[in-house]
């Protein structure tokens, strides 16, 4: 049984439909890949995940629970979190700072971090750190880090609340190619104790960490298996017209 798991998820704008008849299952511990041409529907089936748009059909079961049509801050608390895009880090704290604020649930966290240091989330904090791989980065200022550690500080914020199911949109954009590997390492260490549902249009990338990918296409899925699987698929070929090869999709 999936810990994610999703049946014929419709989504129209006005006269457009964005998702038509989707289904998704994500098992435990394991990363999912999710392809598919631009507009395909990807970040908006993810939009449906956390509640940010509403569905108009289908199902949505979280660790066996109904989540569609909960509110956005309900499905956080459930266990479901997602790194954006858009950096959140705040420049002129440190790596620890930023880690703190995440995981702090009281009215004036800032405050008392000054206060009386970050005491509690300490051990939290190193082991979030360990992950992704920030552990001699703890006391730089997040101004500092370069872009893919500022990343990976991203994905750390996600993870204080250690979230069950982790979803990431292009995580490894912009990234350099070795920063690229070495997110492939972080993410093959975090699917040992989380869930991710990962969408990446860098193929070497999506070859190195993912353990199951579905292709969508006009909202809904077009091909799923293995990652081989999918590169021989000419159907999925196919839809990544103008390259002929899903190797090359970018
Ligand atoms: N709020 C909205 N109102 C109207 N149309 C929308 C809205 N959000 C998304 N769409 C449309 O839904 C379709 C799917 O968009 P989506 O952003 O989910 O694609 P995607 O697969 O994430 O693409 P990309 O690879 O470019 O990020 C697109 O045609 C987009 O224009
Ligand atoms: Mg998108």
């Amino acid at each position: 049984m999936g810990l994610l798991k999703i049946t014929g998820l419709s989504k129209k704008y006005g006269a457009v439909t964005v998702l038509d008849g989707f289904n998704l299952d994500v098992t435990e511990c394991t990363l999912r890949c999710l392809l598919g041409p631009n507009g395909a529907g990807k970040t908006t089936a993810m939009d449906m995940i956390t509640g940010r748009q509403r569905a108009d059909t289908g199902s949505i079961l979280f660790d066996g629970h109904e989540i569609r049509g909960l509110r956005e801050d309900k499905i956080a608390r459930r266990g479901i979190g997602r790194k954006f895009q858009i950096p959140s880090v705040i420049r002129d704290l440190t790596v620890q700072e930023n880690l703190f604020l995440a995981a702090a649930d009281e009215v004036n966290p800032l405050r008392n971090m000054f206060r009386f240091g970050i005491g509690r989330a300490r051990g939290r904090i190193d082991y979030v750190a360990e992950l992704v791989g920030l552990k001699t980065r703890l006391a730089a200022a997040a101004g500092f880090l370069s872009h893919g550690e500022t990343q990976w500080l991203e994905i750390g914020i996600v993870l204080m609340q250690d979230p069950k199911l982790l979803l990431m949109d292009e995580p490894a954009a912009g990234m350099t190619e070795h920063e690229a590997e070495k997110t492939v390492e972080i993410f093959n260490m975090l699917k040992k104790t989380h869930t991710l549902l990962v969408v990446e249009h860098d193929m070497a990338f999506v070859r190195g960490v993912a353990d199951a990918v579905t292709v969508m296409h006009l909202g809904s899925v077009l091909a799923e298996g293995t990652m081989a699987e999918i590169e021989k698929n000419d159907e999925v070929r196919h839809v990544y017209l103008g390259t002929g090869d899903v190797a090359d999709a970018a």
